[in-house]
């Protein structure tokens, strides 16, 4: 039979046109969604006056204890400001253990100062870490968090300053079961920049915590569709973190009869530990997180433009082999990439001009990550600042979408100084100095080199002591 030619075939590059526009207009709506979701929640949290918490004034035998961890490592941004908030907490009963790799870092000196400013604190110090894998933010832990009187732990990074009614305020949080839902396990504070460091690096990380950073945290915490945690500032039971495995899947009913090694130790060979802990307490016990009022206030340090990209490159890189679904996503959660390809799609459906949508485009979302640094900053950027803040802003948005894909092409991260590759699973093992290249990354993306086979890279230091 002679095909009928009048008819046309049913999949033309018009319709697949037609629908991938009508899909990302789709998205477009949910991205903006969750965005509000992200101001709406940021403005209910952070506007009003944080309560204070009865717990406070009450005599120390009412309250749970908290072990208040601190590890350290060199002289941070405002470290010493940062570390004596701890000591101004309004609650009766807690102890700050600060801890250090070795008796040569530079922290010391500045714990000793404290120590000698609050003598009746009880805060104490632990010099050694115990080596239990690459990561050394967990060897840095593992002695105080074994050491640590109670059961509830507080780890704060060195850069982080809280105000005093943070901890009160979190115990609250999570020594209350929630009316509805599950239990919460898990209570952190969002990271807000702090500290006007004068380099750009630092300025563009800094619109970006205060702005986009902020609404997304807040957002995907609110929707609770997952976990989403960054290790700042994370309150949670030691007898919880005891129960993990690193497995993310639920435990069967007597786990506990299995040898599997559990514990801090387990998450050693991870980069972003903090991450997967919370993961775990998500996905192994069944259990949740929830933001408190408080704000975890981050002292930038003078980063260059070149360490801020790193920087980012590098957590891309880290969450690719974790949840690629949400990498491969990214650009379109990010205004430029966003607003380009709706931009075209509202143009083919609708015939809109580009630079109409374009101009609102930007300008509503500008308006949303005002109204969100509003909310945690207590006011807009200030006057003399403003100029800085929207080239910062601006240089930000249009990073992103380059940042990602050079991102996306290799495994290779650099962390303090350190290459380390990235595995499948989010661990991570150093790479020899000789070994992968980014061109070879690049290259072994493509297909085009193979894979080199995994003895090029130095065993991990682990020890099973
Ligand atoms: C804050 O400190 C942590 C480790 O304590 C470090 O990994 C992180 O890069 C620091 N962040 C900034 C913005 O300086
Ligand atoms: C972020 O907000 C804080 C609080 O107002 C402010 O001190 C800081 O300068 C802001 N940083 C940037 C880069 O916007």
């Amino acid at each position: 039979m002679e095909p009928n030619s009048d008819q046309s075939p049913l999949v033309t590059p018009s319709a697949v046109c037609h629908f991938l526009s009508i899909v990302c207009l789709g998205w477009y709506a949910i991205h903006w969604f969750i965005q509000l979701v992200g101001a709406f929640t940021a403005r209910r949290r952070y506007r009003s006056p944080r309560p204070r918490s009865p717990s406070s004034s009450e005599p120390p035998e009412s309250v749970p204890g908290v072990s208040i961890l601190r590890p350290l490592k060199g002289l941070d941004t405002n470290l010493f400001e940062n570390l004596e908030s701890t000591f101004h907490q309004e609650y009766p009963n807690f102890e700050i253990i600060f801890s250090v790799a070795n008796e040569y870092d530079q922290a010391l000196p500045v714990v000793q100062a404290l120590l000698e400013k609050y003598p009746h604190s009880g805060a104490r110090v632990i010099v050694g870490e115990e080596v239990v894998g690459v990561n050394p933010k967990v060897n840095n832990l593992i002695r105080p968090y074994r050491e640590a009187k109670h059961d509830i732990l507080w780890v704060l990074d060195s850069n982080i300053t809280v105000s005093p009614g943070a901890l009160a305020r979190a115990v609250d949080i999570l020594t209350t079961t929630p009316k509805s839902g599950k239990e919460i396990a898990l209570v952190h504070h969002v990271p807000f920049a702090t500290v006007d460091a004068h380099t750009l690096g630092a300025k563009v990380e800094g619109a970006f915590l205060n702005t986009t950073h902020a609404k997304m945290y807040i957002a995907l915490n609110a929707l609770a569709l997952d976990s989403c945690v960054m290790g700042k500032s994370n309150l949670y039971h030691r007898s919880d973190v005891d129960r993990l495995d690193g497995s993310l899947k639920p435990h069967p009913a007597d786990f506990t009869s299995s040898s599997t090694e559990r514990g801090l130790k387990v998450f050693g060979k991870y980069m972003a530990e903090d991450n997967i802990i919370a993961s775990g307490i998500w996905h192994e016990l069944g259990l949740r997180h929830d933001l408190s009022y408080d704000i975890a206030y981050n002292a930038i340090g003078d980063m260059s433009l070149k360490d801020y990209i790193l920087r980012r490159v590098r957590w891309i890189r880290v969450r690719k082999h974790m949840v690629l679904s949400a990498t491969i996503l990214e650009p379109w959660t990010e205004s430029v990439a966003l607003g380009a390809v709706t931009a075209l799609s509202v143009h083919s459906l609708f015939g809109t001009s580009y630079s109409l949508f374009l101009a609102c485009h930007f300008f509503a979302w500008i308006l949303v990550d005002l109204d969100v640094y509003r909310s945690l900053a207590g006011h807009f950027p200030q006057r003399g600042f403003r100029t800085s803040f929207f080239i910062a802003w601006a240089i930000r948005e249009s990073l992103t979408f380059p940042i990602w894909l050079y991102a996306v092409v290799g495994s290779q991260v650099t962390w303090r100084g350190k290459k380390y590759r990235m595995l499948r699973n989010g661990e991570v093992v150093p790479v020899k100095p000789s070994a992968v290249s980014g061109l070879d990354s690049i290259l072994t993306w493509l297909g085009i080199r193979s894979r080199k086979s995994i003895d090029q890279y130095e065993p991990l230091p682990i020890s099973h002591s």
